[in-house]
């Protein structure tokens, strides 16, 4: 593994995802990264990401830098060729090039803008940090995926199923603002690599980008949809086609206990951060069926096995 942008980088995500479980496990390689720093960009928030990839790269004895870029770096530019004489104070070319120096793989977040669907789909800043950069890149979230919470979305499913082929619903749910869709994109690239009868369910207007859900089942009604999942996967999202905006505030489709006696006692995921009683309600959040603790506590070893790849290449 080279980079970690996309499911793309992932040579065999089964043999991946053992591996998370064994360090889960057990921390086999607990001295990998002596010596070796990972250097974190954050341009957007973050509680899981930031911490669980600083836990999984302490864990394998890498040192750690960490920096509100957003806020306590230059701006950055991104074009090609740019005149720079506004706002943006450093070029991506210097600043990827000098950030190798320091570290050994660099981590980026960055979201969407949500105003140019073409501009985000164009992944700038994950895409010019590959480019300029001499280290492995790994993507902390970016325009159009999330493929650190995709990993350990698979690795949880297939950790805590009891059923060779266990019914997956990826269910939309209101929230009062727009957010991207980079979660949901991955979830579905990484269940569509699983053995796993995935089905989405989302209101009219609310479908994901097709080059992404392909021919897995998208259904309106989610109800219907809901029956015998085992797992159900909550999550909110923006409008793909309307681009960027919100579309329905629907309470109906608030995931809370009516919902779930639908399923087969299924257990449901969210990663986090979530809103009470707007997209999961307390009764659901607060029972056993939950497993958005477990589910993040997995962001480490997620991170941990990604971290272990590109440190050693050729593994
Ligand atoms: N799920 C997730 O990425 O959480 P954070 O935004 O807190 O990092």
């Amino acid at each position: 593994m080279n980079n970690y942008i996309d499911l793309t980088d992932i040579e065999d995500l089964q043999e991946l995802i053992k591996e998370a479980l064994q360090l889960k496990k057990e921390n086999s390689a607990a001295n990998l990264g002596k010596g070796k720093t990972l250097g974190m960009l954050f341009f957007n928030p973050s509680l899981r990401t930031r911490l669980s990839t600083e836990k999984a790269a302490k864990l394998l004895g890498m040192d750690v830098m960490v920096m509100n870029a957003a806020n306590d770096g230059w701006a950055l530019e991104f074009e090609d060729g740019a005149v720079m004489n506004s706002d943006k104070a450093e070029h991506i070319k210097e600043a990827a090039a000098v950030l190798s120096q320091y570290c050994d793989i660099i981590a980026v977040r960055a979201f969407p803008g949500l105003k140019d669907r073409d501009k985000d789909e164009m992944e700038l800043v994950m895409n010019s940090f590959k480019k300029y950069a001499s280290v492995p890149v790994i993507n902390l979230e970016s325009a159009t995926g999330h493929p650190l919470q995709g990993l350990t979305d698979a690795l949880t499913i297939t950790e805590l199923k009891s059923s060779k082929k266990p019914k997956v619903v990826l269910t939309w749910a209101p929230h009062p603002k727009a957010l991207p869709q980079s979660v949901p994109n991955s979830f579905v690239e990484f269940m569509q690599k699983l053995d796993v009868d995935l089905v989405i369910t989302n209101p009219e207007g609310y479908d994901l980008n097709q080059d992404i859900t392909k021919d897995t089942p998208v259904i309106h009604d989610q109800e219907s949809a809901l029956k015998n999942a085992d797992f159900v996967y909550v999550k909110n999202w923006s409008s793909y086609k309307t681009y960027g905006t919100i579309l329905s505030t629907d309470v109906s489709w608030t995931f809370g206990a009516k919902k779930l006696e639908l399923t087969r006692n299924a257990k449901v995921m969210h990663c986090l951060p979530v809103r009470r009683n707007v997209v999961i309600d307390d009764a659901v959040l607060d029972s056993e069926n939950s497993i958005v603790i477990h589910q993040a506590n997995n962001r480490t070893f997620a991170a941990q096995a990604v971290l272990k790849r590109l440190l050693s290449p050729s593994a």
